[in-house]
């Protein structure tokens, strides 16, 4: 990815580690995140289609601000501010649940860095802090070894297998369910993340 002069942070970050921080979801991102979804088609399909025009990105971004069972994070590197990717926990039910489901993507030349590791290990303690959520989902896909690599790393356990669990493409998947407790989160997970690299 082409370096951008690193300057002040555009937005406030909500948590930082070494090398990337998280930040909410603007109007004012849709141009870069959509392009940065575009050219992320190869990498993403088929599993996975986030918004690919701004005026899709505005309703996409207008639903986790204003639903209360979502939560939703821009992941930006600290060198140069450009968006990395992003992770939204979906499907927030509190009571004596106190789970969400986490959705998220890299987009090109910002995957396979350890970017998106650092990066969850701090969405997994804005969920289990200031979200104040005691379980995390993850259900992927049986062949997106890149998904299942990231939960792994993150300490998710598998706990089981669920046959047409989702629809998406227009075909009802089976999914391999993942998840973490606040009992077996690492603490500072996100700031460990990574090799320096
Ligand atoms: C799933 C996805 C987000 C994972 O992102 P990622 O970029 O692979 O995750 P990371 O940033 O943690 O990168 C991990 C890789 O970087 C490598 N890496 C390089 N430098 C590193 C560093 N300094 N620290 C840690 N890992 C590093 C790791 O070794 C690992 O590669 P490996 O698995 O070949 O060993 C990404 O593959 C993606 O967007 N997939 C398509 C969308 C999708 O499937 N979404 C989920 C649907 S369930």
């Amino acid at each position: 990815m082409p370096g951008r002069p690193a300057g002040p942070p555009p937005v406030a970050p909500v948590a930082e580690g070494p090398r990337t921080y998280l930040s909410p979801y603007r109007p004012e991102d849709a141009e870069e995140f959509t392009a940065r979804a575009r050219e992320s088609r190869g990498l993403h399909r088929p599993w996975l289609f986030p918004p690919q025009e701004p005026v899709a990105y505005a309703g996409y971004a207008g639903r986790i601000a204003e639903d209360p069972a979502r939560a939703g994070y821009l992941v930006r590197i600290r060198a140069d501010h450009r968006i990395a990717g992003f992770i939204n926990i979906n499907n927030i039910v509190r009571g004596a649940f106190l789970c969400g489901a986490l959705g998220y993507g890299a987009f090109v030349g910002a995957a396979g860095r350890g970017l998106m590791s650092e990066a969850l290990g701090l969405v997994v303690g804005e969920a289990f802090g200031p979200l104040g959520l005691h379980r995390l989902e993850a259900n992927i896909q049986p062949g997106n070894a890149a998904s299942i690599a990231l939960v792994r790393r993150a300490g998710f356990r598998l706990e089981g297998y669920s046959p047409a669990f989702l629809l998406i493409d227009g075909a009802w998947r089976d999914h391999e369910r993942w998840a973490l407790t606040a009992e077996g989160a690492v603490p500072d997970a996100g700031r460990g993340a990574g090799r320096g690299a």
